[in-house]
């Protein structure tokens, strides 16, 4: 033996809102159809938090079922990781609600605001943090009430998002469990994806209320063009540095914003690849850094991930950033 410490994932939890939003709902809110919606994303329903249930709450209850299915308890935790854009404040940080609540005494913990990256980033943290040595268990979250920060008067954007939570125990381990990182930004695209007055830049006025400032603005076109590209050489070079191929790979969990670019990256990785991504956002639509998580934690549960299995999951997102990540489930 090496005497190496590696990162694995030993559990996995999620957590959705119990209110189901329908295309139709969505039809008396905006001019907008079913049809419009299901044909153009792939989205027939979402999940929209209760008013006062708050992210830290989705994330906890997504932390206390990875707990439970990796066997550890709060004490257990070194360092708890949340990926959100849409934590409860700006500070302290969600994960300081987490640690009070599961009663992770030892940990520090903070949020890591990379938009639908946001779980892949903070994936790559906890990994360099345990394979380092300086920890040995961490709590990664992804989880965001999307509908909080949504434009509900924006047809183009609206129907798009959901709130909900996912999150993944990792601790130090003789054998690999992350195979691979990969992470990228380009802030030359930061306009066509972004949530302007949730900082410094245009405090609260009423400019920023009239002009709609406090909410998710995206150009989806642009974005759905540069989407592609970018997951199809995420996903390859992902896999590539896990000194693996495709064949290699039983189950694909992509970022759940449309399942035409879920379709176009696919088909351009390879054949077959298709039947091997594991989808949700039919019933969660996209809900950002909960996206993988989510989609990850319930393939787990349906046993559609196994021992042995390598998983490749791909992100992209506002900033633009993105990430691509294989693991072997243990
Ligand atoms: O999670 C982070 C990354 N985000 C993404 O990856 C999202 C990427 N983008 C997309 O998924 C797609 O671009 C959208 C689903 C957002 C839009 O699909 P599209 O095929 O690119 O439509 P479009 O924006 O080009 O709009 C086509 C038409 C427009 O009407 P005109 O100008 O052609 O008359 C829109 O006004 O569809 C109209 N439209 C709608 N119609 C009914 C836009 N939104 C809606 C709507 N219902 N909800």
């Amino acid at each position: 033996m090496s005497g190496r410490i590696y990162a694995a994932i030993t559990g996995m939890g999620h957590y959705t809102p119990a209110r189901v939003m329908t295309n139709e709902d969505m039809a008396q809110l905006v001019d907008t159809s079913d049809e419009w919606i299901s044909s153009r994303t792939g989205i027939r329903q979402r999940r929209i938090a209760a008013p006062g249930e708050k992210t830290s709450d989705m994330g906890i209850a997504a932390a206390r079922m990875a707990m439970a299915n990796a066997g550890v308890t709060g004490e257990d935790i070194d360092a708890i990781y949340f990926a959100t854009c849409s934590g409860d404040m700006l500070f302290p940080a969600t994960a300081c609600f987490v640690q009070q609540a599961i009663g992770a005494r030892r940990a520090y913990g903070f949020d890591l605001s990379s938009a639908c990256a946001g779980f892949l980033m903070a994936l790559e943290v906890a990994t360099g943090a345990i394979e380092s040595g300086r920890i040995r268990t961490a709590l990664v979250i992804g989880a965001e009430k999307l509908s909080a920060i949504t434009d509900w008067t924006d047809r183009s954007t609206c129907v798009l998002f959901g709130d909900g939570a996912g999150a993944a125990i990792l601790r130090a381990s003789d054998r690999p469990g992350v195979l691979s990182t990969l992470l990228g930004v380009d802030g030359s695209h930061a306009d066509i994806l972004s949530l302007p007055a949730s900082g410094t830049l245009h405090p609260a006025s009423e400019r920023t209320l009239r002009e709609h400032l406090q909410y998710v603005h995206m150009s989806g076109g642009e974005t759905f063009k540069i989407a592609v590209n970018t997951m199809v050489n995420a996903a390859r070079e992902a896999v590539a540095r896990a000194g693996l191929t495709f064949d290699d790979i039983q189950c694909m969990i992509p970022h759940q914003a449309n399942m035409r670019i879920v379709e176009a990256v696919a088909k351009r990785l390879g054949p077959g690849l298709m039947e091997r991504v594991y989808l949700n956002l039919d019933r969660y639509g996209n809900t950002s850094a909960a996206s993988i998580p989510l989609a990850f934690s319930e393939a787990v549960s349906l046993g559609k991930v196994k021992s042995g299995d390598k998983v490749l999951m791909v992100a992209f997102g506002g900033g633009l950033s993105w990430g691509g990540a294989v693991v072997e489930w243990l």
